[in-house]
């Protein structure tokens, strides 16, 4: 027996969290699971907005008739039609097909690409829009890519409530309570969340705050993570004004080494050590061969400085670091200082192949030091390296 959770006279969350799941997408790990939330009114008509992923589905379908109490439910708002939110949409419209669907024109089109036999009504919606079911009024707002091209944001008037789809959402499954709390929500987990799933989209996400700044806003309802209320939002907002703009969190370097044998990421740590003596305290090492990718991308997305030591290898970038920046390259990472380090017994190559890569993505600066090392790095090279570090110190002021 699941039951609904009461949010206000009529406002439920339905939905829950998935602790088994260890790849959200089948890519990104997961300690700690996920949820996915799903929210319905009951009124003069019951509206629910979105569903959930099928794992947690039967859950879900408890939660849904609990509330309903024998009702009919007349509406469904799809704010987004990625399937951990919209696969259970043709089995939930085989128990309701009184149903009406709502859905951008878009994810009209996705929903029939998903569902080719779904018999459903449907209503296309687009900006502006509003649908009232009582007391309660929706209005709906365009949010192209942030995830998808067919995202919708809603809006519902009397309670100041923001759906916001995959935005202001989070990986990790929550612990009871729905609410962000220090136990419910780790900026950390938000940032590679926002980084991995809709880093790429900062110019959209810009766009979509920059509507949904004309609404006040009492309560934030995302499909993933904990819903977040007023006060808790100055603390979100700014993180999402800083990540959507490509914007450093802090004046923190983030050094990334590819070595297959110790002397490249010696090379690596003699320079961190020489930031912290000069007093840089928001340092980050870390092996790329180590490294999950989509924890080096959310601190990418944090960091100011990101220097690369990589050594040659077929003559060429380390493969491990080829892929991370192709990966950062994909993210359109921007507005951050790169700086290089590469090792080659005989040819050299990698900073000219990082350089390759990195010269694909715009707004990017690099340091006018680097360092070339033959095999290992040199007393000699000892000036280079203070140079390097110098330059490091002198972009973070
Ligand atoms: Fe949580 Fe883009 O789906």
């Amino acid at each position: 027996m699941s039951k609904p959770i009461k949010i206000t006279e009529g406002f439920y969350y339905l939905g829950g969290s998935d602790r088994r799941i260890a790849l959200f997408e089948n890519v990104y790990p997961l300690s700690n699971g996920a949820s996915y939330n799903s929210y319905l009114y009951v009124d003069e008509k019951t509206c629910l907005l979105d569903t959930v992923d099928v794992a947690i589905e039967d859950a879900f379908y408890e939660r849904l008739e609990a509330a309903l109490d024998g009702r009919s439910l007349d509406y469904l708002i799809v704010n987004h039609m990625e399937p951990d939110h919209a696969a259970g949409i043709n089995g939930l419209l085989l128990r309701h097909p009184e149903t009406t669907v709502y859905v951008s024109m878009m994810g009209q089109r996705f929903l029939l690409n998903y569902f080719p036999e779904l018999k459903a009504n449907v209503k296309p919606v687009k900006e502006g829009d509003t649908l009232s079911i009582g007391k309660h009024e929706f209005t709906f707002i365009a949010a192209p890519f942030v995830h998808w091209p067919e995202v919708l944001f809603t809006y519902e008037r009397s309670g100041k409530t923001l759906f916001s789809a995959d935005a202001f959402g989070s990986f990790g499954a929550l612990n009871g309570d729905i609410y962000e709390s220090p136990w419910n929500f780790d900026i950390a987990e938000a940032r590679r969340y926002y980084a991995n799933i809709v880093g790429k989209y900062g110019d959209q996400v810009k766009a979509a705050l920059g509507k949904v700044s004309k609404f006040e806003v009492d309560l934030l309802c995302p499909l993933h993570g904990p819903l977040h209320k007023k006060e808790d939002l100055p603390r979100l907002l700014d993180y999402y004004g800083k990540w959507a703009n490509y914007e450093s969190e802090a004046n923190g370097v983030m050094i990334v080494y590819g070595s297959s044998y110790g002397h490249t990421a010696q090379a690596a740590e003699e320079l961190a050590i020489l930031l912290a003596e000069k007093g840089v305290r928001d340092l980050v090492l870390y092996d790329v061969s180590k490294s999950e990718p989509s924890f080096l991308i959310g601190e990418a997305f944090r960091c100011k400085a990101i220097i690369l030591a990589s050594t040659t290898y077929n003559s060429g970038v380390f493969v491990k670091m080829e892929d991370f920046l192709h990966d950062l390259a994909a993210h359109a990472i921007r507005n951050k200082v790169f700086g290089f380090i590469e090792n080659g017994s005989w040819a050299p190559a990698s900073k000219a192949g990082m350089l390759k890569i990195l010269e694909t993505t715009k707004g990017n600066t690099f340091l006018t030091h680097s360092l070339t090392l033959a095999s290992s790095l040199k007393k000699a090279q000892e000036k280079d390296l203070e140079e390097m570090a110098e330059e490091i110190v002198s972009i973070l002021a």
